[in-house]
């Protein structure tokens, strides 16, 4: 067994921003799937070898010029299809329906009533019933294909569900991928389980005893180096790929000094005592520190430390005698190729390097065990592998440390200062249970005094800036709402507690027009 599985399904992606979210709610139905954009999509087809099709939603209208289309031979194929959208107009243009613009675009919440019905729908929805769905659309359809028929309608949107249930083609102008369409996640399930009749065993456990065969014939008796960070994705990778091949994996971990209170005493810990990893632990605080002395631009602070921590991890490479493959946590987001319209029929592949270069300068090959995961299954993967839920369930955290929560001169003395004011405030969000409501939360070290009285005396001390977000994807964030004693509390503490600082002050900004880190 691979750990790809033979029974998947090909998502078709048009195009559309949440085309992940498909492949979410075929995964949670226990099975696998790939995304392929429409362009290399044959590709993915032959290799696959899928039992169904989903086709995407997507930005662009049927009636353009140059607007994808669905390889042909997916319509002859004979297997099932789903088609969401975009994805449904194209289905219906391409089988010999009518597509034209609305005159009234629709987006948003809106309801459907199913008037007959479809193998979709098993234990499901019943003829008379109304659903809440999520619509976000431009054209619609005009006139079915031939053996088409509706199966849900509203007023705005005649062919809510249209499906030909002979040839298993399921078509709908909502989005069942969206959690604002209550049951799209079980009407997705019914069609990947029921109609596909794939099985639901897709599971961590699955994918592990898998995985870990594949990493064997991959490596055969090659080593493998691992640069670890502390952060979910490489530990989970560096535990995995130890499980298959033991002690040809030797992880190396090189400390910055610009980590959290705590947090390198952890790292090695967990990997050295507990899961009897080889592993090198590289303490290049010095040296960090000592480039980064009178740097204060905040991109020549990233650029030295990317820089140096290739430097460190080649000479420790070396040392231990090479390797031939490097291992990284890069996940399935990074690994999608995204579709792109206006760069014509070229795709831009985003692919993710956390030791950028190395490869290529050491000749190594990769192995990359996450490459098919989303960061919620690595997680489940962790768990499966028995690292911590403290652990797993961990903010992410940024390769430069805090050297970028620093703004100005880093120096030891300022991440001493920071790090103690960054304990109390994730302490306080723990012991409020609201750690896991949080994307990400860290204290921030301004290169600012203000004056301040304590006691009897006057004090001159740094500034301490809170930051709080939620988000998906770090890729847009809000703000999170504390109440104000809260704040207060840590306020409190902090200067109360940290010499060096003596006022606090609260992000209010979201990402963007912000950043999530400060620099
Ligand atoms: P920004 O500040 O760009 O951050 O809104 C978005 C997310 O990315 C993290 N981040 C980094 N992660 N190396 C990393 O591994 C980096 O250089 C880096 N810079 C920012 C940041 O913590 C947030 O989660």
């Amino acid at each position: 067994m691979t750990a790809t599985p033979t029974d998947c399904i090909l998502i078709v992606d048009f195009g559309s921003q949440v085309t992940q979210l498909i492949a979410r709610r075929v995964r949670e139905a226990g099975v696998y799937c790939e995304i392929a954009p429409f362009q290399s999509a044959e590709a993915a087809f032959d290799r696959l070898a899928p039992s169904g099709l989903i086709f995407s939603g997507g930005p662009a209208s049927i009636m353009d010029d140059g607007s994808p289309r669905a390889p042909q031979r997916f319509l002859e194929a004979g297997l099932p299809i789903m088609a969401i959208c975009y994805g449904q107009q194209t289905l219906a243009h391409q089988l010999g329906g009518i597509v034209a613009p609305s005159t009234s675009r629709e987006f948003g919440r809106a309801f459907i009533d199913v008037v007959a019905d479809s193998a979709l729908f098993d234990g499901l929805w019943k003829i008379g019933d109304t659903h809440q769905v999520w619509m976000s659309h431009g054209d619609r359809v005009e006139a079915l294909p031939d053996g088409f028929s509706i199966v849900a309608r509203s007023e705005g949107a005649p062919f809510a569900i249209a499906t030909d249930e002979a040839r298993r083609f399921y078509s709908m102008m909502f989005h069942p991928e969206v959690v604002h369409t209550p049951d799209g996640g079980k009407l997705i399930a019914n069609f990947v389980r029921h109609v596909c009749g794939l099985g639901g065993d897709w599971t961590m456990g699955a994918f592990r005893a898998a995985k870990i065969n594949e990493i064997r014939a991959q490596v055969g008796t090659g080593k493998v180096i691992c640069g670890l960070s502390g952060g979910v994705d490489s530990s989970v990778a560096a535990v995995l790929i130890h499980e298959a091949i033991g002690d040809q994996l030797t992880c190396v971990y090189v400390d910055h000094g610009l980590m959290r209170a705590g947090e390198s005493e952890q790292v090695v810990s967990l990997f050295r005592n507990h899961y009897n990893i080889p592993l090198v632990h590289v303490n290049a605080e010095a040296l960090f520190l000592g480039g980064l002395a009178g740097v204060t631009d905040p991109e020549a602070k990233r650029k030295f430390i990317g820089k140096t921590f290739i430097e460190v991890f080649e000479e420790e490479a070396r040392k231990i005698g090479g390797a031939d493959f490097l291992a990284q946590g890069t996940l399935y987001p990074d690994v999608i190729e995204s579709v792109s319209f206006t760069g014509g029929p070229s795709v831009t592949i985003k692919s993710h390097h956390n030791v950028g270069g190395l490869p290529e300068r050491m000749n190594m090959k990769l192995v990359e065990p996450l490459r098919e995961l989303f960061k919620d299954e690595v997680r489940v993967l962790g768990r499966e592998l028995g690292l911590t839920e403290a652990f797993v369930g961990r903010h992410p955290f940024p390769g430069p440390g805090l050297a970028i929560r620093i703004p100005g001169e880093v120096t030891k003395e300022r991440c001493d200062i920071l790090r103690k004011a960054d304990a109390i405030y994730l302490e306080e969000i723990r012991n409020a249970g609201l750690y896991d409501a949080i994307w990400q939360a860290f204290a921030v070290l301004l290169p600012v005094r203000t004056v301040g009285v304590m006691g009897d005396h006057r004090t001159y001390d740094s500034v301490c800036g809170l930051r709080a977000v939620t988000s998906v994807d770090g890729m847009t964030a809000d703000v999170y709402p504390f109440d104000g004693a809260f704040l207060a509390r840590v306020a409190t503490r902090i200067v109360n507690e940290v010499a060096g600082i003596n006022r606090v002050v609260y992000d209010y900004t979201s990402k963007p027009p912000g950043t999530i880190e400060w620099e």
